[in-house]
């Protein structure tokens, strides 16, 4: 039986440890390094998700077979190369892509080039290196405001700017590419234009050949309620999307995601796992705005309580080549979340907070930013608590998921009261 290690502390990966938690044994589920919420569902390590060489040798010492990345940190760090070229590690299955196919969300430019040449629909746009500002500013003047500009690395959700004006926008080409605002992330920059419409992620398991197409999710990037102030790691989501019909499911597969995996097949990337695919609905059609090499948080609390097959068979399948005989099985039903945050985020904030958590029966409470203190919970990261919930319809699992809060508190606890509103 599958003995896997899941690398993660989010709401994301306390959802994988749930899933898997009704399919395996406690004791064969470990989570590097884990919130109050996944100790619950396995056993908590703390080993760094960058140290390979510890997860490596703690893998072989604990007869580890499959190791599950949440996030893109590893992956684009090439935790698969890694164990892949290790004669010791091998016969694990790492569940996530290959430094080249992780670079979909490591390197904006990586991800345009490979959409351009795999005629996958995305905004029009040139990238530039440091000593190009001069073409950079002569490109802003092509183009109509707002300006998107994008650094090509990964700066913790923080690379992307929308400035109104074009004054703001040159300020911001300087900073990246000569200031290094993101440092090297930002030493080379993507401009594109900007595109007008709704959001909407939709989520592929692939085993490099074949893949299954997840339910989709809308998030709530903003703090504040009506999508204003700063942008957070996602204040919540829901599953499914309203707006997305046929029509346009439709055209996501066809335009996005099939030419998505043949080009990735084209290219010979090895690539399986998690394909989050961030799209844009300009009047009806699809648009990437980006890629990402994991599944999201906390698009994973809802979208995967709704995948009704088991997971560590799907990836079970994925490693010994017979993924194509699963046929998914999703519930209907809607699924939403709800994050319960600290006072102060996404700017500063305070850590320790004990958290008081009565009896909640309609929802699923995912832990994010938790932790056991002397066997007191307390916080301990900016999102704290997801708080899903079904219901035949989304306002129903939303009216559950906003009574089961008031069970749960702690001091300073910030949530958005307007998840879903937008769709009903
Ligand atoms: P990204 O990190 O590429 O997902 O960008 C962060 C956010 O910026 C997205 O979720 C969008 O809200 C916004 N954004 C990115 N690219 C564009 C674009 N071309 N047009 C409009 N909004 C964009
Ligand atoms: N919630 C957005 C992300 O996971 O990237």
């Amino acid at each position: 039986m599958m003995r896997i290690l899941i690398l993660g502390s989010g709401g994301r990966e306390c959802t994988f440890a749930w899933k898997l938690a009704q399919e395996l044994p406690k004791e064969n589920i470990f989570i590097t390094p884990g919130n109050a919420g996944t100790a619950v569902y396995g056993t908590n390590l703390n080993l760094s998700i960058l140290d390979f060489e510890a997860i490596g040798k703690f893998c072989t010492e604990n007869s580890i077979d499959t190791l599950l990345p949440g996030g893109e940190d590893s992956l684009v760090a090439g935790i698969q190369n890694y164990f892949e070229s290790n004669e010791n590690l091998k016969h694990i299955y790492v569940f996530g892509p290959d430094k080249i196919g992780a670079m979909l969300e490591g390197s904006k430019d990586f991800a345009k080039k490979f959409m351009a040449k795999h005629g996958i629909p995305t905004a029009k746009y040139q990238s530039f290196i440091k000593g190009q500002e001069k073409e950079a500013k002569a490109f802003l003047k092509t183009m109509n405001p707002p300006y998107v500009i994008k650094a090509d690395g990964l700066a913790a959700g923080k690379g992307v700017v929308i400035p109104e004006t074009l004054a703001e926008a040159e300020n911001w080409v300087v900073d990246m590419l000569v200031n290094e605002q993101f440092g090297q992330a930002s030493s080379t920059i993507v401009i594109e234009e900007f595109l007008t419409g709704i959001e909407v992620s939709f989520f592929a398991i692939t085993d490099g050949k074949d893949y299954l197409l997840m339910p989709e999710a809308k998030d709530y990037k903003r703090i504040g309620e009506k999508d204003t102030g700063p942008n957070t790691g996602g204040m919540g989501a829901v599953s499914p999307v309203s707006f997305v019909d046929e029509t346009f499911k439709n055209k996501v597969i066809e335009q996005v995601v099939k030419p998505t995996m043949s080009g990735l097949k084209k290219e010979a990337i090895n690539y399986r796992g998690f394909v989050f695919f961030g799209l844009i609905n300009v009047e009806g059609n699809p648009f990437v705005i980006e890629y990402n090499c994991r599944m999201g948080d906390p698009e994973t609390e809802v979208v995967l309580p709704r995948l009704k097959n088991s997971l560590s068979e799907i990836i079970n399948k994925a490693k010994n080549g017979t993924f194509s005989e699963i046929v998914p099985k999703l519930d209907e039903r809607y699924c939403t979340t709800v994050m319960l945050v600290a006072g102060g985020y996404p700017g500063d904030y305070e850590k320790g907070k004990t958290i008081e958590i009565g009896t909640v029966t309609n929802s699923i409470v995912f832990h994010a930013g938790t932790k056991m203190n002397d066997g007191i919970l307390q916080s301990n990261g900016g999102r704290v608590i997801a708080v899903s919930s079904f219901g035949e319809t989304m306002n129903e699992a939303l009216d559950k998921s906003y009574s089961s809060i008031k069970n749960i508190n702690f001091e300073g606890m910030n949530y958005r009261k307007d998840i879903g509103r937008d769709l009903l």
